[in-house]
């Protein structure tokens, strides 16, 4: 039977990972897989984490079975973060489940959807690999439309006439804030476009938070998911703390569900329980407990809150500096400093993607995205130089 099985192309974001660590080159620059790294090129553990665990390890008595939703202390913990301080729960609407990680979540989210009898998913593109592989897999329909404009300004028209033709059985995935991978976000004028549009569509709203904090601020990058969530009957929200929590490996993610009345949250979220019973059957709890942790105590919410600051001032610094080069070659960086989060594409060709792995050692996903925390005060020139040589020759793929 297993010969049958038909081979399968590595994940290509993965596949970069062991590609940049195999490379000897020591001035290589690993701009590819969406980790943050500090000026000197490190993914430390948040000192919030640590402190957290240390307390984790001290106070745990048990690791018995949670059940299939996970830390609920650490589910309910976030809420205020994510939905406001102001009823969080929109009147017992709202309420959630821990997941592994942002994938899990993101997973849990569609699977709900499917179930709930969504068919068919709208989409903005190009969009983080994963969503595409997760809607097939589940035999959902996947319906593109552009996410930005070349200006690299979002694309609201475009998305507003996917809600026009979207209908009944129909849900729409959008990015909350740090679009993956393009770092081009609607703005909040737009936001207060979409969420009428939303909710006169009847569309499902998927919502995919995985950035918190990483873009312009823990409040200002929950603008988008709190306007749609004041103006539509139900939504999903996929959220990650594996970036803003730097908890990459321990997977740590939630999924929340707004019903359109608090008598049917309970049956929405007994079909993620058994969803999650059937796929994972429960997550896993170091993560999330060490985030309960924090969040339940002031100053080490404030100590986590600061080491965000300083990882988000740190990526609008490379910001700055690549939208300030200008130019390279044939490629515009200025649009790069107006963008949000840990991505931003350059639009350059498979050719000149390789040319840059090969000749330079800069190693970036297929599509052009490129880790701005990749980027460092110490290899930034040797970066921007790179890209003026091979974009001055070559044509620019758009
Ligand atoms: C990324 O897009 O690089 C991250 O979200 C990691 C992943 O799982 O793809």
């Amino acid at each position: 039977m297993l010969t049958n099985l038909k081979p399968q192309a590595a994940d290509a974001l993965l596949a970069l990972i062991k590609l940049h660590d195999a490379d000897p080159r020591c001035d290589k620059i690993d701009v590819g897989v969406g980790v943050y790294r500090t000026g000197q090129g490190d993914t430390p553990v948040f000192a919030a984490i640590k402190a957290a665990e240390r307390r984790l390890l001290e106070s745990q008595t048990s690791k018995a079975y949670l059940g299939p939703e996970g830390d609920m202390g650490f589910v309910h913990a976030l809420m205020p973060h994510i939905f406001g301080r102001a009823d969080p729960t929109r009147g017992g609407r709202i309420d959630g489940m821990q997941t592994p990680g942002g994938t899990g979540a993101v997973r849990l989210a569609l699977a709900i959807a499917k179930r709930a009898g969504v068919k068919r998913v709208w989409m903005g593109t190009p969009s983080w690999p994963n969503h595409a592989q997760i809607i097939a897999d589940l035999g959902l329909e996947l319906k593109g439309f552009a996410h930005a404009k070349p200006d690299g300004t979002a694309d609201l028209a475009a998305l507003l006439a996917a809600l026009d033709e979207a209908g009944a059985e129909d849900a729409v995935l959008l990015h909350g804030c740090c679009h993956n991978p393009t770092g081009i976000d609607y703005a909040p004028a737009q936001w207060d476009a979409i969420a009428p549009a939303l909710q006169a569509s009847g569309v499902l709203p998927l919502i995919d938070l995985a950035y918190q904090g990483l873009g312009q601020g823990m409040e200002e990058d929950a603008y988008g998911t709190r306007r749609v969530l004041a103006a539509v009957p139900e939504a999903i929200i996929a959220y990650s703390c594996d970036k803003n929590f730097g908890l990459y490996r321990d997977r740590v993610g939630a999924v929340y569900v707004m019903t359109g009345a608090a008598d049917a949250l309970p049956v929405a979220l007994a079909n993620g329980h058994a969803l999650a019973r059937a796929n994972w059957s429960m997550p896993p709890d170091h993560g999330a407990a060490a985030v309960r942790i924090i969040l339940e105590d002031a100053a080490l919410t404030r100590q986590w809150l600061d080491e965000l600051d300083t990882m988000r001032a740190r990526m609008l610094q490379v910001r700055a500096r690549l939208g300030a080069a200008g130019m390279a070659g044939k490629l515009d960086l200025a649009p790069l400093a107006t963008q949000n989060g840990l991505f931003s594409i350059v639009p350059l060709s498979g050719p000149q993607i390789l040319a840059l792995r090969e000749a330079h050692g800069i190693y970036m996903a297929g599509s052009g995205r490129i880790n701005i925390a990749g980027l460092t005060m110490g290899n930034i020139d040797k970066f921007i130089a790179a890209l003026a040589e091979v974009g001055a020759e070559a044509p620019v793929a758009g």
